[in-house]
């Protein structure tokens, strides 16, 4: 039985005095759920913080980004050092908005990762397709091909510290949620790729989140599905009490 794992995504969202409120919010109402993993991502500027707030719960803190080098004449990137320093346990990699916004690929991804599990990190790799390649019957070719470049170099003792995320780009922040069906395809042609890349103990014990406009009202169906063990919310994570019922709902889906 896998453990799930639900993670709360803040991106670019929260100030100093609401980050801490909404830890505080989350520390209260959480304590008593069952058995999962919960890792809340603030922005950087708030990890001291709201690390200080979850000190002593169950609630572990995560970064939304890493950079590969260890120091050096990189202005603007924050290193996995940096990260560990101020408690993070947890690094989000390739999330859609980086690689479509932003504009990373799967080698740099690759390095972050390496560098991330290299620090002891536990790295949460996000893959997904975009309507067009859905809607050109893409999928699971991009995902399989992500996870395969994403996973480059790493070993079977590092994969016990590798979330997978399958969030397909059109449903990020955009109400539209895979089916529980569709996206327990996805999840399952994911662990047969594990399987063969690796082994069925690791493809067996390895978590696959889903991510994209996950709600309370959703959640359920979704985490009930054979390879869904739990989710990454975005959105739905800004509030305490929507994303209390969906760890909720991770624990008895
Ligand atoms: P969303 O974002 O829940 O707002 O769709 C999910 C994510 O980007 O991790």
């Amino acid at each position: 039985m896998r453990k799930p794992i639900i993670g709360g995504n803040w991106k670019m969202n929260t100030n100093l005095a609401s980050a801490t409120q909404l830890a505080d919010a989350l520390t209260g109402s959480l304590h008593d759920v069952g058995d999962c993993d919960i890792v809340i991502f603030p922005p950087f500027p708030y990890l001291p913080a709201v690390g200080e707030r979850l000190r002593g719960s169950r609630i572990t803190l995560g970064a939304q980004d890493v950079y590969h080098e260890d120091n050096g004449a990189f202005t603007g990137e924050i290193s996995t050092a940096m990260l560990t320093d101020v408690g993070v346990q947890s690094v989000i990699l390739g999330h859609s908005e980086r690689r479509h916004v932003i504009g990373e690929d799967d080698e740099l991804i690759n390095r972050k990762l390496l560098a991330a599990l290299k620090a002891g990190l536990q790295a949460v790799l996000c893959l997904g397709e975009t309507l067009e390649q859905r809607e050109t019957g893409r999928t699971e070719q991009v995902v399989l091909s992500q996870l395969e470049a994403g996973l480059e170099g790493v070993d079977s003792e590092q994969m016990h510290r590798v979330v997978l995320a399958y969030e397909p780009v059109w449903a990020i922040g955009t109400g539209r949620t895979a089916s529980p069906d569709d996206a327990q395809k996805v999840h399952a042609a994911l662990r047969t790729a594990v399987s063969s890349r690796y082994d069925g103990t690791i493809a067996d014990s390895i978590r696959i989140q889903y991510g994209g406009s996950v709600k309370s009202t959703n959640a359920a169906a979704l985490f009930a599905q054979p390879d869904i063990d739990g989710g990454l919310i975005g959105g739905a994570s800004l509030d305490a009490g929507e994303f209390g019922a969906i760890v909720r709902a991770g624990v008895t889906g």
